[in-house]
């Protein structure tokens, strides 16, 4: 099948004209996007977290597809995209004081959450689960093409299952290209990592993936205790040495130390570059000298090396770059990355440690 690129770039600024072209040919975009979600293809989507692979979330057919593109595990479930809270009803009866609240903090915006499933929503969806996973994302596009098609649109992270997410459509078109019907085309994603899912079906709200909205906040929203799936504190799998795999989408991080993750997704080997990546952890100075060290040591050994040195001052940045430097890593045959460790005792660190450290394998270096 051959991906049809679909140019619902905004304006930024230009004469009137060619801001009013622009549009035009974005509305245009939108439309045939639309149409073809409704007749049950396949069309990456731009968001604020990263690209996501949308399809017709009540669909079975269209789930279906959206695995198979992926190569995605299918006990993996889909995140469904709203543009409007009314559409929740088609997915939930359970809607708490507690949803209502966060809704009205964080959405649109990187929230998602999960509800108890209505029978409507495909099993295929859901990864045969009975709970199902909501956002309304931040994305002046996205939120069009939704209403435009009037569907809830299933979406995960637009990459190959197990490579790192895509926050441009640049990164969807190397993934992608072939495998879906069109990539709705638009700017980088602001936030840089996905969104933080947070269960809402036990009595205490629970942070299965963490992201860009925290705990505090959530937790100030609703004035009340929020946790961690314990699982998210289990940094190391027990033989560290089969840290990597000739098909990272299949490995199972179910050898790690500790319970297993609630997020099913969560299981998974996943960001991983081709190159090997290793974190050092520790001050910034000794940091700074173990890389050139590392560095050094590779490059005698013929090995093309990449630093990645990221900074605690600017976390944002850090979120922002991190898979398009891993991605770029790959696309021009680095073999072996050295990246710093984040501050993980700050909630949006942790978030990107998290994503790091699956990154990397595990495999981190204390200096
Ligand atoms: O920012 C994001 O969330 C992006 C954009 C495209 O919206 N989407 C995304 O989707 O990251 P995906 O499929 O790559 O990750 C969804 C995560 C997985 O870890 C999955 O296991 C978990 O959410 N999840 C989805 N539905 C769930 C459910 N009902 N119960 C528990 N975990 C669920
Ligand atoms: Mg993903």
């Amino acid at each position: 099948m051959k991906t049809k690129l679909l140019d619902a770039r905004l304006p930024r600024e230009g004469s009137l004209e060619e801001m009013q072209a622009m549009r035009k040919r974005a509305a245009a975009a939108i439309g045939e996007a639309a149409d073809i979600l409704k007749r049950g293809g396949l069309v990456a989507f731009p968001t604020e977290t990263v690209y996501g692979l949308g399809g017709d979330a009540l669909n079975p057919a269209a789930a279906a597809a959206i695995y198979a593109a992926k190569g995605r595990p299918s006990d993996n479930p889909l995140i469904v995209h709203i543009a409007q809270r009314d559409q929740l009803t088609q997915l939930t009866g359970c809607v708490s004081e507690t949803a209502e609240k966060l809704m009205d903090a964080f959405w649109p915006g990187p929230l998602t959450m999960i509800f108890k499933k209505k029978e409507a929503v495909p099993n295929g969806t859901t990864g045969g689960l009975s709970t199902v996973a909501v956002r309304m994302p931040d994305d002046p596009v996205t939120l069009a093409l939704i209403r435009e098609s009037g569907l809830c649109i299933a979406g995960p992270s637009a990459n190959l299952s197990g490579s790192p997410s895509p926050t441009s459509w640049e990164h969807v078109y190397n993934d992608l290209s072939g495998r879906i019907d069109a990539i709705l085309q638009s700017g980088e994603s602001r936030v840089g990592i996905e969104s933080t899912v947070l269960d809402l079906t036990e009595e205490i709200p629970t942070v299965l993936r963490p992201g860009w909205v925290t705990p505090e906040e959530i937790g100030a929203v609703i004035g009340g205790r929020v946790e961690m799936d314990p699982a998210l504190f289990v940094n190391r799998p027990r033989d560290v040495s089969a840290g990597r795999d000739e098909q990272p989408e299949i490995r199972l991080l179910e050898d790690c130390v500790g319970p297993a993750p609630k997020a099913p997704g969560m299981k998974y080997r996943h960001y991983a570059p081709k190159a090997e990546m290793v974190i050092l952890q520790g001050s910034q100075e000794a940091v700074h000298r173990e890389a050139k060290r590392l560095a050094q040591e590779q490059e005698t050994r013929g090995k093309k090396v990449a630093m990645l040195l990221f900074s605690d001052e600017d976390l944002a940045a850090a979120a922002k770059t991190l898979f398009s430097e891993l991605r770029r890593c790959d696309e021009e045959g680095v073999d072996f990355i050295v990246a710093s460790a984040v501050e993980a005792s700050d909630s949006v660190g942790f978030a990107i440690m998290n994503r790091m450290l699956k990154s990397a394998g595990y495999h981190v270096v204390t200096v």
